[in-house]
């Protein structure tokens, strides 16, 4: 395994690799990883030559200094972790400083609106700051296919946006959500739950497979309305949005139509901790 801190020595190492024209896969991740996270590794792992994993918390993503003070990084572990999956890896594991060189600022993104949907509504700024790291990544990789993770949907189409419009020469391929044996998607923020808040939080899922049986009969509307309903009975748990919305745009709907692809997206508090998930309606 491969393991550089610094961008200047990974570009010199990969460009002995750019040269032979391989395929390299890459997947940007903030750390503290999981079986989510090492599943987008195995996935590369099938289509490329070389991959490189990054592991890199991003300043200018988080939209909540305490969000980012507590996210966890764990380098040690990541690499033990990546090592059981991938252990010819190439790990990318930069300071900001390196990254920034001195300027912790995001460029302004338009992403055609998709960035004023959901996350980026609860989030002001938090997908400038996704589009400028991806760039930033992009660049200094240079890689052929890129894999995202379907948990964070609106990203994953974000940085589908981000290519198209800047023209990058990178293959972007999103991956199933990977789940707790209680349907809980697998977060680095699960860590921070309690252990009855874990086993809780496993009701998000719920909820969604039991909109996706509603909205083949009720609306968008109604099917919205229900969960609200049942998350205000709640005590433990602060549901911040729920939306039934077309894959591509993003854009709410209310009732089906016929060749597009819907998606149901919540997000939610427990114990000030943000859970988001989503399922495909389809
Ligand atoms: P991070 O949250 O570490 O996630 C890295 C990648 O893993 C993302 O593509 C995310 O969608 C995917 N992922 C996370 N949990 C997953 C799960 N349960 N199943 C499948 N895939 C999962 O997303 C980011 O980091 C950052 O925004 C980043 C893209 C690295 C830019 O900073």
């Amino acid at each position: 395994m491969q393991i550089f801190k610094e961008k200047a020595l990974l570009t010199a190492y990969l460009k002995t690799i750019w040269d032979k024209n391989c395929a390299i896969g890459f997947i940007p991740t903030m750390g503290a990883l999981h079986q989510g996270h090492l599943s987008l590794i195995k996935k590369s792992i099938l289509n490329n030559d070389y991959n490189v994993v990054s592991i890199f918390v991003n300043p200018t993503q988080f939209n909540n200094s305490q969000d980012l003070e507590k996210y966890p990084r764990t380098l040690e572990r990541d690499i033990e972790k990546i090592k059981t999956v991938c252990p010819g890896c190439i790990v990318f594991a930069p300071s900001v400083d390196d990254i920034y060189e001195g300027k912790t600022n995001s460029i302004s993104f338009n992403y055609d609106g998709i960035e004023n949907e959901m996350e980026g509504k609860h989030r002001p700024g938090h997908f400038d700051g996704v589009g400028t790291i991806v760039k930033k990544l992009f660049e200094i990789v240079q890689p052929t296919n890129a894999y995202f993770g379907e948990k964070d949907f609106q990203q994953l189409q974000i940085v589908k946006k981000l290519v198209s419009k800047n023209n990058l020469k990178v293959n972007i391929v999103g991956c199933p959500i990977f789940r707790e044996e209680n349907g809980l998607a697998m977060s680095s923020r699960n860590e921070r739950l309690s252990k009855t808040d874990r086993e809780e939080a496993s009701i998000i899922y719920k909820t969604l497979v039991t909109a996706k049986e509603k909205f083949g009969t009720k609306s968008a509307k109604e099917v919205t309305k229900w969960i609200e309903n049942s998350f205000k009975k709640n005590k433990n748990i602060t549901l911040e949005y729920f939306e039934i919305a077309e894959e591509t745009t993003l854009k709410t709907c209310n009732r089906k139509s016929k060749n597009k692809k819907y998606r149901a997206f919540i997000a939610v508090f427990i114990d000030n901790i943000r859970l988001i998930d989503n399922i495909s309606l389809n």
